[in-house]
């Protein structure tokens, strides 16, 4: 007995312990506006963390870190590092695009190609990146199962993105962003447009990705922070740049935080 539950905790240990993704003193600017200050933050290996926090505090900020797509917003600085898989991905020598590849991400508003079909929107990333992957009817199953979109369009693949629904739209989103394999899935509130059914599903697609890959989640759901994430980072601003409160395992964040800002936001206090 005792053999075995030291196993199981060895092994718990060892995936947790392999950072999937890192950030160390990381600081954002827009301009001169100062939006987020000293972000440490450690992402295990194939685990979900929420990133929770009001309005404003800098959550999609930080996510946009995350994968380079800051740097795209004029005007836009940052300071600090950012480490996928121990390598910094803004060394001078390091390609944004491949950093985008490796560290997908799905919005808040679905921004599926209108004019494309919905199996071209799937195969999009794949076509844009020049990538070789045999068996595309079998991607496009695949992917579009595990958005838990597959047997609402499987006999219309051809039809446009835009003729689908906001949530068809952003589960096709997903399903496209999954196809080509990212390393780390950043979410920034992938749900709020869903109805109850649909979350459902996405969250269940974020368990199952979790097996394999890293998945940051930006969300205002504590309801989903709590069913999804192994880890939640809550965040604030006081005026000033945002800031972490503090990071842990989300049983701890929902029962017995360390900070009561954090109970006091968990609980539906403020924000
Ligand atoms: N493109 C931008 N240009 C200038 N300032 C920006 C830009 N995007 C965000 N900001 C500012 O940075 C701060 C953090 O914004 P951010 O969008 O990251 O917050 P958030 O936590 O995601 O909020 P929400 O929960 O409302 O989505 C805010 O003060 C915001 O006004
Ligand atoms: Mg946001």
């Amino acid at each position: 007995m005792s053999n075995t539950s030291t196993t199981v905790s060895a092994t718990a240990n060892e995936t947790t312990a392999f950072a999937g993704l890192e950030t160390r003193g990381a600081h954002a600017w827009f301009g001169k506006h100062h939006a987020l200050r000293d972000i440490s933050l450690t992402f295990p290996a194939r685990t979900v963390t929420g990133i929770i926090g009001p309005s404003g505090c800098g959550k999609s900020t930080f996510i946009r870190l995350l994968n380079r797509m800051h740097e795209f917003i004029p005007g836009a600085a940052m300071a600090g590092s950012v480490l996928l898989h121990g390598n910094d991905i803004y060394e001078p020598t390091v390609d944004a695009a491949e950093v985008r590849l490796k560290v997908g991400m799905v919005f808040q508003k679905p921004n599926p190609f209108p004019a494309m079909t919905i199996r071209e929107n799937v195969l999009s990333g794949i076509k844009l990146a020049h990538l070789k992957r045999p068996n595309h009817d079998d991607i496009v199953e695949n992917c579009l199962t595990r958005a838990g979109l597959w047997k609402e369009v499987k006999d219309r693949l051809g039809a446009s993105g835009g003729s689908l629904s906001g949530g068809q739209q952003q589960r096709l989103c997903i399903a496209r962003s999954l196809a080509v394999e990212p390393e780390v899935l950043l979410m920034d509130e992938p749900c709020s447009a869903l109805d109850p059914g649909s979350t459902l599903r996405i969250e269940e697609t974020i368990k199952e990705l979790a097996e394999k890959i890293t998945v940051i989640i930006v969300t205002h759901n504590m309801q989903q922070a709590s069913r999804v994430s192994d880890y939640c980072a809550f965040f604030l601003t006081d005026g000033g740049p945002g800031y972490l409160v503090e990071a842990d395992s989300t049983r701890k964040i929902f029962t017995n935080p360390s900070d009561p800002r954090t109970a006091d936001y968990v609980q539906g206090k403020f924000g």
